[in-house]
């Protein structure tokens, strides 16, 4: 069929097989072209089938030859309904993996599950015997918690005092101020427990007892900082403290893989157009001032670039990882720049609806959400019949 974008609020319900197909070619070729990574041969990816953990994913096996287990909850076609974005993206993964005599294998399921957890940790026994880097990528509103059963919702609201400021709606580009009532302290709890570090502990802690993390073997969460524009609503805010817990965590886990001399470290990343962040009110503001910025000054980067810098310049460069003082790998360095931050705070007092198509790069943030979805995608032809309902190869 013809498939073309249906987009409902901060998604869009439709996908492009060729599309995802083409950005995820484009990610294995720009990791490619930067040369191996002396890295992990043997890597878990939980979050493994859009965003950062795709592109860890991509820079792990192209430019490390691993052998990659992906874990993701994405949705699968259905004759005349297109799959979810991951779906596709993982499809293609597997299929370029495949080409390449790499081994790759996903699992597709709920991550915070125990019979999820389980499920992995057999195939790792069954098929590679240990890791020894696990990526934990993990973004969702929701989460079932595997031992009560409860279901906890995450919400992105302020802490102690109501939050008013400017949001952009990046489908017509209008500028409109918005005020966010602050959290209650259920809803505190029930983000920490969504976005925070417990499951992550407990996926290592399970692999831990399973035998199946190599001595030395290292796992990676991803978390977020930002700047004073989005405090309130994002590092002060509900996610904020679930990010406060997830950093904290790391020291709890680094704690426990003493015995087989692992690690476990958080790596800051830069503000980027994915599902996750398009749904945070204010953020999308704020990424199209910055990738203004960071693209006039030629350091812009998208997951990718992410992902294959923070393999190659932190994790894999022959040298201790340099961190903050806090422990933090950080590759949000660019975007954190004194410079970089100045000029996106002028711009954004700057900003309404009528100045923002000059000074900020709502096209950029535009085609990139499409990209999201495998659309606008360079070289696709959207005109042509393409079948939607693909079956991914290595779904175990
Ligand atoms: P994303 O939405 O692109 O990816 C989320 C991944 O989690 C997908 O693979 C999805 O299938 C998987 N997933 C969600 N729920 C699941 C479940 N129940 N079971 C199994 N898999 C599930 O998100 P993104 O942006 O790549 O986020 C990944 C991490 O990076 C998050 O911790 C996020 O906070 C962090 N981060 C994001 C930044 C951004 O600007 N997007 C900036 C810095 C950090
Ligand atoms: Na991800």
């Amino acid at each position: 069929m013809i498939i073309e974008p249906r987009m409902r609020g901060f998604i869009c319900l439709t996908a492009h097989p060729q599309g995802c197909e083409q950005n995820v070619i484009n990610q294995i070729n720009y990791v490619k072209s930067k040369g191996a990574i002396n890295g992990a041969k043997k890597v878990l990816v939980i979050g493994a089938s859009t965003g950062f953990g795709l592109s860890s994913r991509v820079s792990a096996a192209f430019g490390s030859n691993a052998a990659t287990i992906g874990v993701f909850f994405e949705k699968a076609p259905s004759p005349g309904k297109t799959a979810s974005p991951g779906w596709y993206n993982s499809v293609a993964f597997q299929k370029q993996a495949q080409k390449a005599g790499l081994y790759a294998k996903s699992i597709n399921g709920d991550a915070f599950s125990n019979e999820i957890k389980k499920k992995t940790i057999d195939l790792i026994k069954a098929d590679l015997g240990q890791v020894d880097l696990v990526i934990y990528s993990l973004a969702s509103p929701v989460r079932t918690h595997p031992t009560t059963g409860v279901m906890h919702r995450s919400v992105l609201k302020p802490i102690g005092q109501t939050f008013s400021n400017k949001t952009v709606d990046f489908h017509t580009g209008v500028v409109t101020n918005i005020s966010i009532d602050p959290a209650t302290e259920d809803d505190i709890a029930n983000t920490v427990t969504v976005m925070g570090g417990e499951d992550w502990q407990m996926w290592m802690e399970q692999m831990l007892a399973a035998g199946v993390l190599s001595e030395g073997a290292m796992t990676i969460a991803y978390s977020y900082i930002g700047p004073g524009l989005t405090e309130a609503v994002y590092r002060k805010g509900t996610i904020g403290r679930a990010k406060d817990h997830l950093e904290a965590t790391a020291f709890t886990i680094a704690d426990k893989l003493k015995s087989i001399n692992g690690k476990a470290l958080v790596s800051v990343n830069k503000a980027l157009v994915t599902q996750a962040s398009s749904a945070i009110p204010v953020i999308p503001l704020y990424i199209s001032l910055l990738y203004k910025i960071m693209k006039a000054k030629g350091i812009h980067e998208g997951c990718i670039e992410q992902m294959q810098r923070l393999f190659a310049d932190r994790l894999y460069h022959g040298d201790a990882t340099p961190t903050d003082d806090k422990g933090r790998i950080r590759v949000d360095d660019w975007e954190m720049r004194d410079d970089v931050q100045s000029e996106v705070a002028k711009l954004w007092e700057q900003a309404t609806t009528e100045t923002l198509p000059a000074i900020g790069d709502l096209p950029g943030y535009k085609t990139d959400f499409l990209n999201l979805f495998g659309f606008a995608v360079a070289g696709v032809d959207y005109a042509a019949d393409t079948d939607e309902n693909v079956s991914m190869p290595g779904l175990v």
